[in-house]
């Protein structure tokens, strides 16, 4: 299985067989430096509403054909969009699909995105993904505060990368998610959602020399950068 991080919160996913792309902000992301055209999938994973994480999403999907995998109303809101292959879902709710399996777990945030009217819409609840493919455990834990129920996720779960958010503000700051790293106990760690914006300009260095000293992995990976997990 291949990771790639293409910036902000997007990761493509490859197996031999599939490919998967997570939370696509590519038009409008400073840090991007692919656009939706170049992207060739067949899955596109959506863990909230928000615009840097829904994002390209309807483009990717149609013009790739590809299924949007998300929460029910976030699934269905890309159907009325014009996305034909949608596969709704909720939290706690595990699917089988052609790659893997799925599950979306709790978050702590939001999900409102802004229609083209200027009016928020809620699109459900944000959730976190736990995604198996190729023998191999991915944690992506959206956008969220640190909570408790982390443990649970790490007990139940041999996790073999863990994508955490450590920007602040809007998620997690540095030293809750090396709290998160504790309870999540990863073989590997990448951080994410950070340095897109001024609000989340936090050094990644700081976070993997702080996971260190307690033990855990950390990779810090740029845009663009790969990562085989075999
Ligand atoms: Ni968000
Ligand atoms: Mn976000």
């Amino acid at each position: 299985m291949k990771l790639t991080f293409l910036g902000h919160a997007c990761v493509f996913v490859e197996s031999d067989a599939h490919r998967i792309i997570i939370d696509p902000f590519l038009s409008g992301n400073p840090l991007a430096r692919l656009g939706p055209e170049e992207i060739a999938c067949e899955y596109v994973i959506v863990t909230h509403g928000h615009g840097d994480h829904l994002g390209d999403t309807i483009e990717i999907a149609k013009k790739n054909d590809a299924m949007v995998i998300s929460n029910f109303e976030i699934a269905t809101y890309c159907n009325q969009q014009g996305v034909e292959k949608i596969h709704p879902m909720h939290i706690g709710g595990a699917a089988q699909f052609p790659f893997g399996r799925v599950k979306l777990t709790i978050a702590h945030h939001g999900s409102g995105f802004v229609t083209e009217n200027n009016e928020i819409i809620t699109l459900g609840n944000p959730a976190g993904v736990l995604l198996t493919i190729a023998g191999k455990t991915i944690y992506h834990a959206g956008d969220t505060g640190l909570f408790y129920d982390m443990k649970l996720i790490g007990d139940m779960n041999d996790i073999d990368v863990a994508l955490l958010p450590i920007g602040d503000n809007f998620t997690m700051g540095i030293d809750d998610a090396v709290k998160a790293v504790e309870f999540l106990q990863p073989k590997l760690t990448v951080p994410i959602h950070y340095k897109t914006f001024d609000l989340i300009d936090v050094d990644p260095q700081e976070f993997a020399g702080k996971v260190s000293a307690q033990g855990g992995d950390v990779r810090i990976l740029d845009v663009g950068d790969s990562l085989v997990v075999a």
